[in-house]
């Protein structure tokens, strides 16, 4: 067969692209070549619908083994029960925990998509607010903060059946311990979506959501440094709520649920290639380098902020417990669109994000979103936090300027040189 040069070369140039700019992000990071590698290998020409020791298909006995493996670290890290590694991605983990709990029409409630929610929390456009009624709160004006008071307000008021919190552009950690009282009291199970800060949590550098939150999702290419993909957690099983019997006549158990709404509930065939990928991004996890990996990433995601601070950017909520940052540009007299275009013509990538309370569309917005886990993949320190923070100012206040954005991209480039990436891939 002839190799496909057109393909090949694109991802070449993609190498390439990572290499040479700073990679802001917040969603984004660097896996290891051997999690890479595990990626694209002959279990992706494995079907194994089901689970390990229980499949539809024969020829299981190997792919078993690098699921459980998956299953037994996962549940190692995060010190929990029961584990499923098979969502194909983030968003069919929580379709899944959806379709196990949830019946058409049934009420949710989570945090507002243009607050810094995601799609999967109820928005109109997808499955979640097509399917269920969806209900939102939202932060604080002031303080830019989850506002509890309005969260526990609004779940007396609509006594969702499922109360979902978690975030993609939200920088302070959570009160789970408050969210699952109010929950306790409307009856709402609790779902927590970490796939933000998945890898913070499990280095317990944020607070542990698995005490209060019946169910935990998370993707594990973000701050877990895994492959592109989806995983469900419960710390503890338990008897599902409504009653439901599987065919002995036995109450079917949360566990069993959940795995059911994956396989054959959302998905088929699980991508095994890439759950033996999660299983060596997990056993990387489990080690040293990556508790010193994910300290490193809040010692830089401070330094970045307070950069930001000095030079007069105005960070959501004040500041950050995680990795990212949430800047709102309106002081600084740039919409969050003509930011990105600005930072990507330096070779410094971030993307536009809207504010709570943003008087901008969703194509414009009057935000900025930045992390920092995979410029701490990379090998930076605090010490160089100055350096990306002088490049981001100088682009914005110049963003009309190509000569000045061309010098920018110039020094970034060569900055970048000293932080090797895959250099195995020559
Ligand atoms: C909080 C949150 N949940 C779910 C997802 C969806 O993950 P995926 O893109 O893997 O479907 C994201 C992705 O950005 C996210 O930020």
């Amino acid at each position: 067969m002839q190799k496909d040069t057109l393909v090949f070369d694109l991802i070449r140039q993609e190498l390439e692209r990572q290499r040479r700019g700073i990679e802001l992000i917040a969603s984004e990071n660097f896996t290891s070549l051997q999690v890479m590698q595990a990626m694209g290998n002959v279990m992706t020409n494995k079907y194994a619908e089901g689970y390990p020791g229980r499949r539809y298909y024969a020829g299981c006995e190997i792919v078993d083994q690098t699921e459980q493996l998956a299953i037994d670290r996962l549940k190692q890290i995060f010190n929990i029960q029961y584990a499923n590694v098979q969502p194909h991605s983030g968003a069919q983990a929580n379709a899944a925990v959806a379709l196990a709990v949830l019946q058409p029409g049934d009420n949710i409630l989570g945090l507002d998509l243009s607050m810094g929610g995601h799609l999967t929390h109820g928005s109109a456009v997808n499955y979640s607010g097509k399917l269920y009624k969806p209900h939102f709160y939202g932060v604080t004006r002031e303080g830019g903060v989850v506002d509890y008071e309005m969260l526990e307000a609004k779940a007396r008021e609509v006594k969702p059946k499922l109360l979902i919190c978690g975030a993609s552009a939200y920088s302070r950690d959570w009160d789970y311990a408050r969210i699952r009282q109010v929950a306790d009291e409307v009856g709402a199970l609790v779902m927590a979506d970490i796939a933000h800060p998945a890898g913070l949590i499990a280095k317990k550098l944020l607070n542990d959501p698995f005490d209060h939150c019946h169910f935990v999702t998370s993707t594990t290419h973000k701050t877990l440094r895994g492959p592109r993909g989806g995983i469900i957690m419960m710390r503890n099983d338990f008897e599902n709520p409504w009653g439901l019997k599987d065919v002995k006549g036995n109450i079917r158990m949360m566990s069993n649920l959940l795995d059911m709404a994956v396989f054959p509930g959302i998905q088929g065939g699980p991508l095994e290639h890439v759950i033996a990928a999660k299983a060596i991004a997990f056993g990387e996890i489990l080690s040293d380098g990556f508790t010193a990996y994910a300290n490193q990433i809040i010692k830089n995601s401070q330094s970045f902020a307070t950069g930001l601070v000095d030079r007069g950017y105005q960070i959501v909520s004040g500041g950050t417990d995680n990795h990212l940052v949430l800047v709102d540009l309106r002081n600084k007299n740039i919409t969050g669109k003509k930011a990105e275009q600005a930072l990507v013509a330096a070779d410094i990538t971030a993307n536009k994000n809207m504010v709570p309370y943003d008087d901008k569309s969703a194509f414009v917005t009057s935000g900025i979103r930045m992390g920092v886990p995979s410029i701490t993949t990379r090998g930076m320190k605090e010490e160089h936090m100055s350096f990306i923070v002088d490049a981001i100012d100088r682009v914005l206040m110049n963003a009309d300027d190509e000569k000045i954005i061309g010098e920018v991209r110039k020094n970034v480039n060569s900055f970048m040189e000293q932080f090797v990436l895959y250099p195995e891939l020559g």
